[in-house]
């Protein structure tokens, strides 16, 4: 099973996962992205170009499509991808392109769902997996785990463990979904 991992930054989520299983390329739509450098140093190709350089969002997932269909990738990997995908891309991966989210879905769908969950004043969020279809954050849901806000938490600290629980969770979904158990 041949992975991709798409991020549009950080990629934090990449590097767990890039340590723990082969991928067959890294995709940013940011040329300056961090992430880019994270690949260099594991030594795992990396593309990258942005949607501006290109007409239309369509002819910028076909460029996508074009890179996934080359390298037979069967599963698309998003980690802080933070584009919606369109129909293009949709049309050729629905059913083989996952994500990860910092909440608890469907609560705190969106951009910002570790601030918005930190806003609410709720005592527990989470981190979810989820197939990706075309609504935002909306897809059939894989696996979540919650992970409780402290009253010690500050945001930065609850940050810290939303994000240690996604390097938890993804590596483990991968592996089921590798071995076909999912
Ligand atoms: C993660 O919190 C992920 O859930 C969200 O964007 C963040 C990406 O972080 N979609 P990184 O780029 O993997 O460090």
């Amino acid at each position: 099973m041949k992975i991709a991992v798409f991020a549009s930054g950080n990629g934090s989520n990449f590097q767990v996962i890039a340590e723990q299983f082969p991928v067959e390329f890294v995709f940013s739509d940011h040329r300056d992205a961090y992430v880019l450098e994270r690949a260099k140093k594991l030594g795992v190709p990396a593309y990258a170009f942005e949607l501006k350089e290109f007409d239309d969002k369509a002819q910028y997932e076909s460029a996508i499509v074009e890179l996934l269909d080359k390298h037979a990738i069967d599963l698309v990997v998003l980690a802080g991808y933070m584009k919606i995908v369109a129909t293009t891309l949709l049309a050729r991966y629905e059913g083989r392109m996952i994500n990860i989210h910092p909440a608890y879905l469907p609560e705190f769908p969106g951009a910002h769902g570790i601030e918005d969950a930190w806003n609410a004043g709720v005592s527990q969020s989470g981190v979810t997996v989820h197939w990706v279809d075309s609504g935002v954050d909306s897809g059939q849901i894989i696996r979540q785990e919650r992970v409780p806000i402290l009253p010690e938490d500050t945001l930065e600290s609850f940050e810290e463990r939303i994000h240690a629980m996604e390097y938890q969770l993804y590596p483990e979904v991968l592996r089921e979904l590798l071995n076909g158990s999912t």
